[in-house]
């Protein structure tokens, strides 16, 4: 599905604001401007469940989805959920099962379509894990002042859900995702040229990787309420109140275009699918073939890939780490609070699961979960 039109309109009716986005593509990285890390970690597995509570609160999604992060994670989602449950975020003490992630008092969530394997007719489910990659888009002065945290119960999705068919070089329109095959070709793919799996077919590297990555760059940049200058943390398509930076504007001393003048880090999410795992259920032959390939959404092109993303990192840490930290360290001496913490970054931490879910299997499966599935989230775990 092709988005209609180059501007999208988004009406928040407060303060009767109406702002219209050219968006500019393709997306570059400016002129004068560093990307610096703040922070990567491995975050573990939660749970695989057809839910969205963004999309379609309380009750069931159209697919399945892999889930990251936050144990709260639910057909419903409060913002409460996303607080820290004793009020002190830095008291991490009993709080280990509260999320995937190593950082303890970040709770955010993170959730992406489920990958399938087909073979004889069954559908078979890969493992995933997430690594996000948070980076700050700085000025060569390195100034950071002009970076806000992400404001409490951000939410946004990037992608189309609902896209099926591999891209065209007409569709230039869309967000920056693609697929990668890890570190084997982390520089030379671009989301124009590698948004969806025709490229893997055939291609002699994806034997020698365990891992097909799902990369998504969110935007960096938010509306704001013109009446109060608040960002705006949500929209009806969850997307139209970000925006990716737009160039360096001399003039307003931003990077962020001027419907959208908020700048926040950015997320560079990577949802890892583990192939290794599959090549030994199902044959090396038959993982390496992408045409067995699919997504939760009914998608064989890969082109579909999206990812959902509900902030719960405390205010206080998060601008701490936009100051005073570069890579989990401290930035030139000074105080990051990262340096507290012992975190491997490269395990994937297991946590009970208690969520009530749809009670139905997502594994093995003789035709995807769709919509037209009966679907009613139990009071019972599974
Ligand atoms: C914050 O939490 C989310 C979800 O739990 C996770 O994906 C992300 O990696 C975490 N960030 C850090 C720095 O731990
Ligand atoms: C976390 O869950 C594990 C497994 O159920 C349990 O053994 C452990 O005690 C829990 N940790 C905390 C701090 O509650
Ligand atoms: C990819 O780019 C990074 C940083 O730009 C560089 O450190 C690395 O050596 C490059 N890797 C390859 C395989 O070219
Ligand atoms: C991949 O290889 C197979 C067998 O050699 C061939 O039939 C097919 O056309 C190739 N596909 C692509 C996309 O190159
Ligand atoms: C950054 O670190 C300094 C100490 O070096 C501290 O005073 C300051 O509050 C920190 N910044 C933030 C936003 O926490
Ligand atoms: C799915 O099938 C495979 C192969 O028969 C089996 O190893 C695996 O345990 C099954 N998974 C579930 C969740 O039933």
């Amino acid at each position: 599905m092709h988005r209609v039109s180059k501007y999208r309109f988004v009406f928040y009716s407060s303060c009767s604001v109406v702002f219209a986005t050219l968006l500019l593509v393709p997306i570059v990285q400016p002129a004068n401007a560093a990307s610096e890390r703040l922070f990567a970690a491995n975050v573990g597995h939660l749970v695989d469940a057809r839910l969205d509570p963004l999309v379609s609160p309380g009750s069931c999604a159209s697919h399945v989805h892999s889930v990251f992060g936050n144990a709260l994670f639910g057909a419903d989602i409060t913002p409460q959920m996303l607080l820290d449950p004793t009020g002190d975020w830095k008291d991490i003490k009993g709080k280990y099962n509260t999320t995937t992630s190593e950082l303890i008092p970040n709770l955010s969530m993170y959730w992406a379509p489920s990958m399938y394997i087909v073979k004889d007719g069954i559908y078979h489910l890969v493992p995933s894990f997430a690594r996000p990659y948070y980076r700050i888009t700085l000025r060569s002065d390195g100034d950071t002042s002009r970076i806000n945290a992400f404001p409490p119960f951000l939410r946004m999705i990037v992608g189309d859900a609902s896209r099926k068919e591999a891209w065209t070089s007409e569709d230039i329109d869309r967000d920056d995702i693609r697929w990668k095959l890890r570190t084997i070709n982390r520089n030379s793919t671009n989301y124009l040229q590698h948004g969806d799996w025709s490229y893997l077919m055939n291609n002699t590297d994806l034997a020698n990787i365990d891992e097909v990555e799902l990369k998504l760059r969110f935007p960096e940049c938010l509306a704001v309420n013109s009446c109060t200058g608040d960002p705006i943390t949500k929209s009806e398509d969850w997307r139209s109140h970000a925006a990716y930076i737009s160039g360096w504007d001399r003039h307003r001393q931003s990077f962020c275009p001027i419907t959208h003048p908020y700048q926040i880090p950015m997320l560079d999410l990577e949802v890892r699918y583990k192939l290794d795992p599959m090549r030994e259920l199902l044959g090396v032959d038959h993982v390496n073939d992408v045409s067995n390939w699919i997504l939760s959404s009914g998608d064989k092109s890969g082109a579909g890939g999206h990812a959902d993303f509900v902030n719960g990192w405390p205010t206080e840490l998060m601008q701490n780490m936009i100051q005073n930290c570069t890579d989990a360290m401290s930035r030139g001496g000074r105080e990051c609070y990262l340096d507290q913490f012992e975190i491997n970054g490269r395990a994937n931490k297991k946590v009970p699961y208690h969520g009530k879910v749809p009670r139905e299997k997502v594994d093995n499966l003789t035709n995807l979960l769709t919509a037209a599935d009966e679907c009613v989230v139990t009071s019972q775990t599974i």
